[in-house]
């Protein structure tokens, strides 16, 4: 069954080929992350392949084909954040959120992602909640920035 909304977003965009990415990126930003049937319901309005927008979706870092919470919380474990002690601050938000890194929870409120440096080495180890870093975090303040994201909601 093909999605009101998401005959919306191609409608506002215009059915063609050149829309593919802004469509896909409306998509992610509405729901995010983007399903399989709204990948085919977007490969039929805009006559193009599933392959080929499937191509173009997992291509993309900012778009996800897997179900992703409402706020992303990356901890940066490249090199100068390893050695500052990333992988305690990856535990206790495994532990404060109840998931494994690559996983949402149940309520859909947040995902958990490993990623490598971010570019702010001199901020080591660095935690990013949705667009915010946090530089220098330890362990026992990872708990709070869970506890203060949900606070603020
Ligand atoms: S290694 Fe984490 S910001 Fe560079």
């Amino acid at each position: 069954m093909s999605s009101v909304h998401v005959n919306r977003i191609i409608d506002r965009h215009g059915a063609e080929r050149a829309s593919l990415i802004p469509v896909l990126q409306d998509i992610q930003d509405d729901y995010n992350w983007i399903s399989e049937p709204h990948l085919r319901q977007v490969a039929d309005r805009l006559g193009l392949p599933l392959s080929e927008v499937y191509g173009v979706a997992s291509f993309y870092r900012a778009l996800s084909l897997e179900p992703r919470g409402k706020t992303l919380i990356r901890v940066c474990k490249g090199t100068a954040c390893h050695v500052r002690g990333a992988q305690l601050i990856q535990e206790e938000l495994e532990r404060q959120l109840g998931i494994q890194a690559g996983g949402t929870t149940e309520d859909m409120a947040y995902t958990l992602e490993v990623v490598n440096c971010v570019g702010a080495c001199g901020m080591a180890p660095v935690v990013i909640v949705g667009d915010k870093y946090f530089p220098g975090v330890k362990p026992h303040r990872a708990k709070k920035l869970v506890q203060t994201e949900r606070d603020e909601e």
